[in-house]
């Protein structure tokens, strides 16, 4: 299943690249929310192949919702989480920064994460248990041990107007940390934090696509994931704090305090 998921979101991708900077068709979810033709023919084509290898699982996706082909009533113990196109609104201004991300759940459990940049070509792949990759080579993460020398990055969300708190955190964390970077794909931010080049991340108000592949990832690569009570990751209530273990707590003082 580490195989198809690769393969999967390597296909997804290359629907990416090749409509990357063409006229596309863009519309609004809300205000500041996008969703392009894009997003919705990677969508389409991940689930196809779902459906057509593994016609029994259970699937989340962002732009088509849930899908039990047993009923509602009835998820089935694997189920897809799919983010067809993390980083909308970079790519429909021509941002080169934007992944797919695949997750495969097993009872509540990620098993599988892949997120994936076809402009870079970085397949980034976790397994439960097994460690975590990039193009096939084992990552881990920093092994920065202060705030003050790290580099972070965070996102915003889109109703990032209503949350007050956001601000204060931002404000802190740029008097505290090294540096701190705003790409645009959750995803990919997390994926970066498993690969090292990140050595922490925050965010409210995620999606469990946004963070189901990358959260498996950070753990594989030797990282931590949790809320801002440092209590594991419910992908299903944001929001998250990442980071490579060592300056966790540090994050998380500046995060309630
Ligand atoms: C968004 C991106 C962004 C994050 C938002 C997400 P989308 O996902 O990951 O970095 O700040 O919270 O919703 O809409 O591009 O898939
Ligand atoms: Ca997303
Ligand atoms: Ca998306």
């Amino acid at each position: 299943m580490l195989d198809f998921a690769i393969q999967t979101a390597r296909d997804a991708g290359r629907i990416l690249a090749e409509r990357f900077g063409r006229k596309i068709e863009i519309s609004n979810k809300s205000e500041i929310d996008l969703v392009t033709e894009s997003d919705l023919a990677s969508e389409r084509l991940i689930i196809d192949r779902i459906k057509t290898y593994y016609p029994r699982h259970s699937i989340l996706a962002e732009e088509s919702g849930a899908t039990d082909p047993n009923g509602p009533e009835n998820q089935n113990d694997w189920r897809w989480i799919i983010d067809p196109l993390d980083g909308t609104t970079n790519y429909a201004h021509g941002y080169p920064c934007f992944c797919v991300s695949i997750a495969l759940e097993h009872q509540g459990k990620m098993e599988v994460g892949i997120v994936y940049d076809p402009l870079r070509d970085e397949m980034f792949a976790a397994e439960r248990g097994r460690g975590a990759s990039l193009n096939g080579r084992r990552i881990t993460v920093s092994r920065t041990m202060n705030l003050s020398a790290a580099l972070l990055c965070t996102g915003f969300p889109y109703d990032v107007r209503q949350r007050s708190e956001f601000a204060r955190h931002f404000a802190s964390f740029i008097m505290h940390a090294q540096g701190v970077r705003r790409d645009g794909a959750a995803a990919l931010d997390l994926a970066y934090v498993a690969a090292g080049r990140f050595d922490g991340f925050w965010e409210e108000g995620l999606k469990p696509w946004d963070v189901a592949a990358g959260a498996l990832i950070i753990e594989e690569a030797g990282g931590r994931v949790s809320n801002y009570r440092g209590e594991p990751l419910d992908i299903h209530t944001p929001p998250v704090v990442a980071s490579n273990g060592l300056i966790h707590d540090e994050m998380m003082h500046v995060l309630t305090s």
